[in-house]
Protein backbone atom coordinates (compact mmCIF):
# COMPACT_ATOMS: atom_id res chain seq x y z
CA UNK A 1 0.00 0.00 0.00
CA UNK A 2 1.15 3.81 -0.98
CA UNK A 3 -0.25 6.33 -0.33
CA UNK A 4 -1.79 8.84 -2.99
CA UNK A 5 -3.23 12.44 -2.84
CA UNK A 6 -6.99 12.80 -2.62
CA UNK A 7 -7.13 13.42 -6.29
CA UNK A 8 -7.13 9.57 -6.77
CA UNK A 9 -9.66 9.48 -4.02
CA UNK A 10 -13.01 9.20 -5.64
CA UNK A 11 -13.48 12.69 -3.67
CA UNK A 12 -17.43 11.94 -3.75
CA UNK A 13 -17.09 9.38 -1.07
CA UNK A 14 -17.91 11.23 1.89
CA UNK A 15 -20.63 11.55 3.96
CA UNK A 16 -23.72 13.93 3.43
CA UNK A 17 -24.42 16.50 5.72
CA UNK A 18 -22.56 18.79 7.23
CA UNK A 19 -18.71 18.64 6.21
CA UNK A 20 -16.28 19.75 9.25
CA UNK A 21 -15.44 22.76 7.06
CA UNK A 22 -18.85 23.63 6.93
CA UNK A 23 -18.82 23.92 10.42
CA UNK A 24 -16.03 25.98 10.98
CA UNK A 25 -17.22 28.27 8.73
CA UNK A 26 -20.27 29.06 11.05
CA UNK A 27 -17.93 29.33 14.11
CA UNK A 28 -18.21 32.38 16.49
CA UNK A 29 -14.74 32.70 17.19
CA UNK A 30 -11.51 32.91 14.89
CA UNK A 31 -10.67 29.46 13.79
CA UNK A 32 -7.06 28.96 13.98
CA UNK A 33 -4.99 28.04 10.31
CA UNK A 34 -4.21 24.32 11.42
CA UNK A 35 -7.79 23.26 11.96
CA UNK A 36 -8.35 24.76 8.12
CA UNK A 37 -5.94 22.42 6.75
CA UNK A 38 -7.31 19.29 4.82
CA UNK A 39 -5.32 16.46 3.65
CA UNK A 40 -7.03 13.33 2.31
CA UNK A 41 -4.91 10.34 1.42
CA UNK A 42 -5.95 7.06 -0.13
CA UNK A 43 -3.48 3.94 0.44
CA UNK A 44 -5.78 1.67 -1.76
CA UNK A 45 -8.36 -0.55 -0.75
CA UNK A 46 -6.38 -3.92 -0.33
CA UNK A 47 -6.95 -5.91 3.03
CA UNK A 48 -4.22 -5.59 5.88
CA UNK A 49 -3.22 -9.59 6.01
CA UNK A 50 -4.28 -10.86 9.62
CA UNK A 51 -1.49 -12.39 11.07
CA UNK A 52 -0.60 -8.86 11.82
CA UNK A 53 -2.84 -9.13 14.98
CA UNK A 54 -2.69 -13.24 15.26
CA UNK A 55 0.83 -13.98 15.02
CA UNK A 56 3.87 -14.59 17.47
CA UNK A 57 5.88 -14.41 14.32
CA UNK A 58 4.66 -10.94 13.57
CA UNK A 59 4.80 -9.37 17.16
CA UNK A 60 8.45 -10.57 17.41
CA UNK A 61 8.94 -8.99 14.08
CA UNK A 62 7.68 -5.88 15.32
CA UNK A 63 9.86 -6.19 19.12
CA UNK A 64 12.85 -6.90 16.54
CA UNK A 65 11.93 -3.85 13.77
CA UNK A 66 10.33 -1.53 15.25
CA UNK A 67 10.17 -1.41 18.86
CA UNK A 68 13.52 -1.31 18.91
CA UNK A 69 14.38 1.24 16.75
CA UNK A 70 11.35 3.52 16.90
CA UNK A 71 10.88 7.21 18.89
CA UNK A 72 8.53 5.82 21.71
CA UNK A 73 6.38 8.40 24.29
CA UNK A 74 8.33 7.02 27.78
CA UNK A 75 6.85 9.41 30.63
CA UNK A 76 5.90 13.47 31.06
CA UNK A 77 8.76 15.96 32.07
CA UNK A 78 6.90 16.50 35.27
CA UNK A 79 7.13 12.00 36.42
CA UNK A 80 11.24 12.63 37.02
CA UNK A 81 11.39 16.13 38.52
CA UNK A 82 14.48 15.80 40.30
CA UNK A 83 18.24 14.46 39.88
CA UNK A 84 17.97 11.19 40.72
CA UNK A 85 14.22 10.55 39.98
CA UNK A 86 13.46 7.71 37.05
CA UNK A 87 11.08 6.12 36.12
CA UNK A 88 10.67 2.06 34.34
CA UNK A 89 9.14 2.05 30.84
CA UNK A 90 8.53 -1.12 29.71
CA UNK A 91 8.07 -2.50 25.64
CA UNK A 92 7.04 -6.39 25.21
CA UNK A 93 9.80 -7.72 27.07
CA UNK A 94 12.20 -4.69 26.84
CA UNK A 95 13.04 -2.68 29.73
CA UNK A 96 14.48 0.78 29.95
CA UNK A 97 15.20 3.15 32.90
CA UNK A 98 14.86 6.59 32.59
CA UNK A 99 16.76 8.71 35.04
CA UNK A 100 16.87 12.55 35.46
CA UNK A 101 20.34 13.35 35.43
CA UNK A 102 22.23 16.17 37.85
CA UNK A 103 22.77 18.62 35.28
CA UNK A 104 18.82 18.16 34.02
CA UNK A 105 18.74 16.71 31.44
CA UNK A 106 17.74 12.78 30.79
CA UNK A 107 19.61 9.69 30.02
CA UNK A 108 17.57 6.01 29.45
CA UNK A 109 19.44 2.89 30.18
CA UNK A 110 18.12 -0.98 29.21
CA UNK A 111 17.19 -1.79 32.98
CA UNK A 112 19.94 -4.73 33.67
CA UNK A 113 22.86 -5.11 35.32
CA UNK A 114 25.96 -5.59 33.67
CA UNK A 115 27.40 -7.49 36.04
CA UNK A 116 24.63 -10.95 35.69
CA UNK A 117 22.14 -9.60 34.41
CA UNK A 118 19.24 -8.66 37.11
CA UNK A 119 17.07 -6.29 36.64
CA UNK A 120 18.21 -2.84 38.28
CA UNK A 121 15.15 -1.33 39.35
CA UNK A 122 11.67 -2.87 39.86
CA UNK A 123 9.69 0.39 40.71
CA UNK A 124 9.62 3.86 39.61
CA UNK A 125 11.53 6.06 42.39
CA UNK A 126 14.34 7.77 43.37
CA UNK A 127 18.06 7.19 43.87
CA UNK A 128 21.35 8.84 44.57
CA UNK A 129 23.00 6.32 42.52
CA UNK A 130 21.88 2.94 40.43
CA UNK A 131 23.14 0.17 42.54
CA UNK A 132 22.05 -3.60 41.76
CA UNK A 133 20.54 -5.71 44.65
CA UNK A 134 21.82 -9.17 43.93
CA UNK A 135 25.23 -8.33 44.58
CA UNK A 136 26.12 -4.72 44.70
CA UNK A 137 27.42 -3.05 41.65
CA UNK A 138 26.75 0.56 41.42
CA UNK A 139 26.28 3.00 38.47
CA UNK A 140 26.55 6.41 38.69
CA UNK A 141 23.59 8.53 37.10
CA UNK A 142 25.04 9.09 33.97
CA UNK A 143 25.78 5.24 34.01
CA UNK A 144 29.33 5.40 34.71
CA UNK A 145 30.04 2.36 36.71
CA UNK A 146 31.00 3.55 40.57
CA UNK A 147 31.60 0.41 42.85
CA UNK A 148 32.63 -3.33 42.61
CA UNK A 149 32.05 -4.74 46.00
CA UNK A 150 35.02 -6.67 46.11
CA UNK A 151 36.85 -5.31 43.41
CA UNK A 152 39.83 -7.33 44.11
CA UNK A 153 37.88 -10.73 42.17
CA UNK A 154 37.32 -8.27 38.96
CA UNK A 155 40.40 -7.35 37.16
CA UNK A 156 38.48 -8.19 34.33
CA UNK A 157 35.96 -5.48 34.75
CA UNK A 158 38.69 -2.57 35.12
CA UNK A 159 40.43 -3.92 31.78
CA UNK A 160 36.87 -3.76 30.10
CA UNK A 161 35.74 -0.12 31.39
CA UNK A 162 33.61 0.36 27.99
CA UNK A 163 31.29 -2.63 28.23
CA UNK A 164 30.97 -1.41 31.93
CA UNK A 165 29.46 1.62 31.36
CA UNK A 166 25.56 1.46 30.52
CA UNK A 167 24.60 1.73 27.28
CA UNK A 168 22.47 4.29 26.30
CA UNK A 169 18.77 4.72 24.23
CA UNK A 170 18.46 8.03 22.70
CA UNK A 171 16.60 10.81 24.48
CA UNK A 172 14.25 13.84 23.61
CA UNK A 173 11.82 15.44 24.98
CA UNK A 174 8.57 17.62 23.11
CA UNK A 175 5.92 19.36 24.77
CA UNK A 176 6.50 17.78 28.36
CA UNK A 177 6.66 14.12 26.81
CA UNK A 178 10.01 12.12 26.91
CA UNK A 179 10.23 10.24 24.42
CA UNK A 180 12.95 7.60 24.49
CA UNK A 181 14.49 5.26 21.01
CA UNK A 182 16.60 2.07 22.40
CA UNK A 183 18.55 2.56 19.06
CA UNK A 184 21.64 4.70 20.50
CA UNK A 185 21.98 6.22 17.11
CA UNK A 186 18.46 7.09 16.19
CA UNK A 187 18.15 10.40 13.88
CA UNK A 188 16.53 13.10 15.62
CA UNK A 189 13.20 13.11 17.36
CA UNK A 190 11.97 16.37 15.53
CA UNK A 191 12.14 14.46 12.53
CA UNK A 192 9.85 11.55 13.57
CA UNK A 193 7.56 14.18 14.85
CA UNK A 194 7.62 16.40 12.19
CA UNK A 195 4.09 18.00 11.36
CA UNK A 196 3.01 17.41 14.95
CA UNK A 197 5.17 19.55 16.20
CA UNK A 198 3.61 22.59 14.64
CA UNK A 199 0.47 21.67 14.97
CA UNK A 200 0.23 21.60 18.50
CA UNK A 201 2.05 25.47 18.32
CA UNK A 202 -1.52 26.66 19.03
CA UNK A 203 -1.99 24.24 21.89
CA UNK A 204 0.84 24.19 24.13
CA UNK A 205 0.78 21.03 25.83
CA UNK A 206 4.01 21.74 27.31
CA UNK A 207 1.93 23.83 29.77
CA UNK A 208 -0.46 21.33 31.04
CA UNK A 209 -0.14 18.68 34.33
CA UNK A 210 -1.38 14.91 34.53
CA UNK A 211 -4.43 15.20 36.27
CA UNK A 212 -5.34 11.50 35.81
CA UNK A 213 -3.68 8.78 34.41
CA UNK A 214 -5.20 5.12 33.90
CA UNK A 215 -4.01 2.36 32.29
CA UNK A 216 -5.76 -1.35 31.93
CA UNK A 217 -5.05 -4.67 30.62
CA UNK A 218 -6.91 -5.74 27.49
CA UNK A 219 -7.34 -9.12 26.10
CA UNK A 220 -6.48 -8.49 22.07
CA UNK A 221 -3.41 -7.27 20.34
CA UNK A 222 -2.32 -3.37 20.97
CA UNK A 223 -3.50 -2.46 17.21
CA UNK A 224 -6.79 -3.61 18.15
CA UNK A 225 -7.04 -1.55 20.62
CA UNK A 226 -5.38 1.41 19.32
CA UNK A 227 -7.72 0.89 16.07
CA UNK A 228 -10.74 1.51 18.19
CA UNK A 229 -9.08 4.97 18.63
CA UNK A 230 -8.83 5.57 15.39
CA UNK A 231 -12.21 6.40 14.00
CA UNK A 232 -15.29 7.36 14.62
CA UNK A 233 -16.74 4.82 12.29
CA UNK A 234 -17.99 2.55 14.86
CA UNK A 235 -19.98 5.33 17.31
CA UNK A 236 -23.03 3.95 15.50
CA UNK A 237 -23.01 0.53 16.34
CA UNK A 238 -20.95 1.25 19.99
CA UNK A 239 -22.05 3.94 20.73
CA UNK A 240 -25.06 4.90 20.10
CA UNK A 241 -25.96 7.27 22.89
CA UNK A 242 -24.14 9.77 21.61
CA UNK A 243 -25.07 9.71 18.07
CA UNK A 244 -27.46 12.89 19.17
CA UNK A 245 -24.53 15.35 19.67
CA UNK A 246 -21.44 13.89 17.24
CA UNK A 247 -21.29 14.14 13.69
CA UNK A 248 -19.52 10.51 13.46
CA UNK A 249 -18.77 9.97 10.12
CA UNK A 250 -18.75 13.96 9.15
CA UNK A 251 -15.50 13.53 10.42
CA UNK A 252 -12.74 14.75 8.59
CA UNK A 253 -9.48 12.36 8.03
CA UNK A 254 -6.05 13.90 7.31
CA UNK A 255 -2.89 12.37 6.68
CA UNK A 256 -0.11 14.12 6.93
CA UNK A 257 3.66 13.41 6.35
CA UNK A 258 4.49 12.92 9.93
CA UNK A 259 1.16 12.34 11.73
CA UNK A 260 -2.48 11.82 11.16
CA UNK A 261 -5.35 13.36 12.90
CA UNK A 262 -9.13 12.43 12.75
CA UNK A 263 -11.38 15.21 13.57
CA UNK A 264 -15.09 14.21 14.69
CA UNK A 265 -17.47 17.52 15.56
CA UNK A 266 -19.66 17.64 18.47
CA UNK A 267 -22.83 19.60 19.11
CA UNK A 268 -24.04 18.52 15.59
CA UNK A 269 -25.99 15.39 15.10
CA UNK A 270 -25.03 12.44 13.20
CA UNK A 271 -25.90 11.74 9.63
CA UNK A 272 -27.02 8.50 10.30
CA UNK A 273 -30.13 9.59 12.65
CA UNK A 274 -31.40 10.25 8.93
CA UNK A 275 -34.85 12.78 9.32
CA UNK A 276 -34.93 12.28 13.31
CA UNK A 277 -35.69 16.22 13.90
CA UNK A 278 -33.33 17.12 16.83
CA UNK A 279 -33.84 20.35 18.40
CA UNK A 280 -30.88 22.66 19.62
CA UNK A 281 -32.26 21.65 23.07
CA UNK A 282 -32.56 18.43 23.18
CA UNK A 283 -28.86 17.91 21.11
CA UNK A 284 -27.92 20.20 24.22
CA UNK A 285 -29.46 18.15 26.83
CA UNK A 286 -28.56 14.92 25.13
CA UNK A 287 -24.58 16.56 25.82
CA UNK A 288 -24.87 17.40 28.86
CA UNK A 289 -26.37 14.07 30.09
CA UNK A 290 -29.27 15.88 31.47
CA UNK A 291 -31.89 13.31 33.30
CA UNK A 292 -35.64 13.34 31.66
CA UNK A 293 -36.94 15.22 34.90
CA UNK A 294 -34.24 17.74 35.06
CA UNK A 295 -34.61 21.54 33.40
CA UNK A 296 -31.81 22.23 30.59
CA UNK A 297 -28.99 24.30 32.55
CA UNK A 298 -28.79 26.50 29.79
CA UNK A 299 -31.56 27.89 27.69
CA UNK A 300 -30.86 27.77 24.31
CA UNK A 301 -32.78 30.84 22.41
CA UNK A 302 -34.46 31.34 19.40
CA UNK A 303 -31.65 30.96 16.49
CA UNK A 304 -28.72 29.75 19.07
CA UNK A 305 -27.00 26.57 18.29
CA UNK A 306 -26.26 24.53 20.97
CA UNK A 307 -22.58 23.85 19.61
CA UNK A 308 -22.30 27.63 20.27
CA UNK A 309 -23.87 27.56 23.40
CA UNK A 310 -22.02 24.79 24.63
CA UNK A 311 -18.69 26.06 23.38
CA UNK A 312 -19.14 29.55 25.44
CA UNK A 313 -19.97 26.86 28.57
CA UNK A 314 -16.32 25.57 27.97
CA UNK A 315 -14.92 28.12 27.53
CA UNK A 316 -16.68 29.40 31.45
CA UNK A 317 -15.51 26.29 32.45
CA UNK A 318 -11.54 26.59 31.43
CA UNK A 319 -11.04 30.47 32.21
CA UNK A 320 -10.29 30.14 35.95
CA UNK A 321 -7.50 27.73 34.82
CA UNK A 322 -6.55 28.77 31.52
CA UNK A 323 -7.18 32.77 31.24
CA UNK A 324 -8.39 34.58 28.72
CA UNK A 325 -6.71 32.99 26.17
CA UNK A 326 -10.35 30.65 25.97
CA UNK A 327 -11.82 34.39 24.18
CA UNK A 328 -9.40 33.55 21.30
CA UNK A 329 -10.56 29.91 21.18
CA UNK A 330 -13.16 28.36 18.66
CA UNK A 331 -16.16 26.44 18.90
CA UNK A 332 -14.51 24.00 17.27
CA UNK A 333 -11.69 23.56 19.99
CA UNK A 334 -14.06 23.59 22.44
CA UNK A 335 -16.06 21.01 21.03
CA UNK A 336 -14.54 18.69 19.01
CA UNK A 337 -12.56 15.94 18.93
CA UNK A 338 -9.15 16.51 17.72
CA UNK A 339 -7.36 13.07 18.06
CA UNK A 340 -3.87 13.29 16.79
CA UNK A 341 -1.82 10.42 15.80
CA UNK A 342 2.23 9.77 15.71
CA UNK A 343 3.80 6.35 14.32
CA UNK A 344 3.41 4.06 16.14
CA UNK A 345 1.14 4.56 19.12
CA UNK A 346 1.07 8.32 21.01
CA UNK A 347 -1.99 9.56 20.49
CA UNK A 348 -2.21 13.50 21.61
CA UNK A 349 -5.67 15.30 21.18
CA UNK A 350 -5.89 19.10 20.25
CA UNK A 351 -7.35 21.79 22.63
CA UNK A 352 -8.37 21.22 25.87
CA UNK A 353 -9.78 17.65 25.15
CA UNK A 354 -7.11 16.65 27.53
CA UNK A 355 -6.95 12.87 25.92
CA UNK A 356 -3.59 11.35 25.69
CA UNK A 357 -3.73 8.09 24.43
CA UNK A 358 -0.80 5.30 24.12
CA UNK A 359 -1.55 1.76 23.47
CA UNK A 360 1.30 -1.22 23.98
CA UNK A 361 1.74 -4.89 23.99
CA UNK A 362 1.28 -6.22 27.47
CA UNK A 363 4.78 -8.23 28.02
CA UNK A 364 5.81 -10.35 25.31
CA UNK A 365 2.26 -11.46 25.02
CA UNK A 366 0.68 -10.62 21.11
CA UNK A 367 -2.58 -11.04 22.41
CA UNK A 368 -2.45 -8.66 25.48
CA UNK A 369 -2.01 -4.70 25.13
CA UNK A 370 -1.79 -2.04 27.82
CA UNK A 371 -3.71 0.88 26.95
CA UNK A 372 -3.32 3.93 28.48
CA UNK A 373 -5.47 7.54 29.47
CA UNK A 374 -3.69 10.34 30.17
CA UNK A 375 -5.57 13.36 31.11
CA UNK A 376 -3.70 17.07 30.03
CA UNK A 377 -4.95 19.66 31.80
CA UNK A 378 -3.92 23.23 32.06
CA UNK A 379 -2.95 25.00 35.26
CA UNK A 380 -2.48 28.30 37.05
CA UNK A 381 0.05 29.08 39.67
CA UNK A 382 2.44 26.11 40.49
CA UNK A 383 2.17 22.88 38.20
CA UNK A 384 0.67 20.26 40.56
CA UNK A 385 2.54 16.74 40.93
CA UNK A 386 1.17 14.22 38.20
CA UNK A 387 -1.55 11.97 39.24
CA UNK A 388 -0.62 8.49 40.18
CA UNK A 389 -1.40 5.62 37.76
CA UNK A 390 -4.53 4.13 38.32
CA UNK A 391 -3.71 0.02 37.21
CA UNK A 392 -6.51 -1.54 36.05
CA UNK A 393 -6.66 -5.33 35.27
CA UNK A 394 -8.58 -6.49 31.79
CA UNK A 395 -11.76 -7.17 34.10
CA UNK A 396 -11.96 -4.09 35.88
CA UNK A 397 -14.09 -1.74 34.61
CA UNK A 398 -13.33 1.74 33.71
CA UNK A 399 -15.82 2.83 35.48
CA UNK A 400 -14.06 2.15 39.02
CA UNK A 401 -11.49 5.04 37.67
CA UNK A 402 -13.44 8.01 39.01
CA UNK A 403 -10.88 10.50 37.30
CA UNK A 404 -12.27 9.32 33.75
CA UNK A 405 -15.91 10.86 34.52
CA UNK A 406 -17.54 10.28 31.40
CA UNK A 407 -15.16 8.97 29.08
CA UNK A 408 -15.59 5.58 31.33
CA UNK A 409 -18.45 4.61 30.17
CA UNK A 410 -17.99 4.64 26.20
CA UNK A 411 -14.38 3.30 27.34
CA UNK A 412 -16.37 0.58 28.34
CA UNK A 413 -18.21 0.00 25.20
CA UNK A 414 -14.78 0.52 23.01
CA UNK A 415 -13.04 -2.18 25.01
CA UNK A 416 -16.45 -4.67 24.90
CA UNK A 417 -15.18 -5.38 21.71
CA UNK A 418 -11.78 -6.07 22.16
CA UNK A 419 -11.28 -9.10 22.73
CA UNK A 420 -14.21 -10.24 20.27
CA UNK A 421 -12.28 -8.63 17.71
CA UNK A 422 -9.32 -10.78 18.61
CA UNK A 423 -11.15 -14.17 19.02
CA UNK A 424 -12.80 -13.40 15.66
CA UNK A 425 -9.61 -12.43 13.76
CA UNK A 426 -8.16 -15.98 15.34
CA UNK A 427 -11.13 -17.90 14.12
CA UNK A 428 -11.65 -16.51 10.55
CA UNK A 429 -11.02 -17.82 7.35
CA UNK A 430 -10.91 -14.44 5.95
CA UNK A 431 -6.76 -13.43 5.43
CA UNK A 432 -6.93 -10.29 5.75
CA UNK A 433 -9.39 -7.26 7.39
CA UNK A 434 -10.82 -4.97 5.41
CA UNK A 435 -11.01 -0.85 5.89
CA UNK A 436 -12.95 1.69 4.69
CA UNK A 437 -10.95 3.74 1.99
CA UNK A 438 -11.25 7.55 3.87
CA UNK A 439 -12.68 7.02 7.47
CA UNK A 440 -10.40 4.14 8.23
CA UNK A 441 -7.78 5.66 6.52
CA UNK A 442 -6.03 6.71 9.81
CA UNK A 443 -5.24 2.64 10.14
CA UNK A 444 -4.32 2.39 6.97
CA UNK A 445 -1.98 4.67 7.32
CA UNK A 446 -0.43 3.09 10.72
CA UNK A 447 -0.46 -0.13 8.48
CA UNK A 448 1.13 1.52 5.67
CA UNK A 449 4.07 2.26 7.93
CA UNK A 450 4.33 -0.58 10.10
CA UNK A 451 4.60 -2.72 7.13
CA UNK A 452 7.86 -0.19 5.94
CA UNK A 453 9.37 -0.92 9.56
CA UNK A 454 8.93 -4.59 9.55
CA UNK A 455 9.68 -6.72 7.29
CA UNK A 456 8.72 -10.57 6.75
CA UNK A 457 11.49 -11.97 5.32
CA UNK A 458 14.05 -10.79 8.17
CA UNK A 459 14.50 -14.33 10.86
CA UNK A 460 12.79 -13.25 14.02
CA UNK A 461 14.03 -13.23 17.39
CA UNK A 462 13.05 -16.24 20.06
CA UNK A 463 11.70 -13.23 22.52
CA UNK A 464 11.95 -13.93 26.55
CA UNK A 465 8.40 -15.27 27.20
CA UNK A 466 8.48 -12.64 29.64
CA UNK A 467 4.70 -12.63 31.61
CA UNK A 468 2.44 -10.00 30.56
CA UNK A 469 1.32 -8.08 33.31
CA UNK A 470 -1.99 -9.18 35.31
CA UNK A 471 -3.02 -6.21 37.46
S1 LIG B 1 23.59 -9.23 39.03
FE1 LIG B 1 23.81 -7.18 39.56
S2 LIG B 1 25.41 -7.14 40.99
FE2 LIG B 1 25.26 -9.19 40.41
FE1 LIG C 1 -15.25 4.43 20.69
Amino acid sequence: MTATDESELDTGARSPGLSYQDLLDADTHPVPDVLRLESAKYFGSDDVPIERYTSREWHRREVDQMWSKVWQFACRDEHIPEPGDYIIYEIAELSFLVVRQEDGTIKAFPNACLHRGRQLKEYDGHCSELRCPFHGFAWELDGNLQDVPAAWDFPHVDQRPDDFTLPECSVDTWAGFVFINPDPDAAPLAEHLGDLMEHFEVWNLENRFVEGHVSRVINANWKIAQEAFCEAYHVNATHPQILTYLGDINSQVDVFENCARVITPGGTPSPLLGDVDLTETEMARAMLDVRVDHPTPVPIEEGQTARAVLSQMARERWRPLAGDMVDQMSDSEMMDSLDYTAFPNFHPWGAFNRIVYRFRPNGDDHRSAIMECFLLSPFSGERPPPAKETKLAADEAWTTAPELGMLAKVFEQDVFNMAKVQKGLEATRKPGATFSNYQESKIRWLHTLLGEWVNDDVPVSVGTGAKARTS
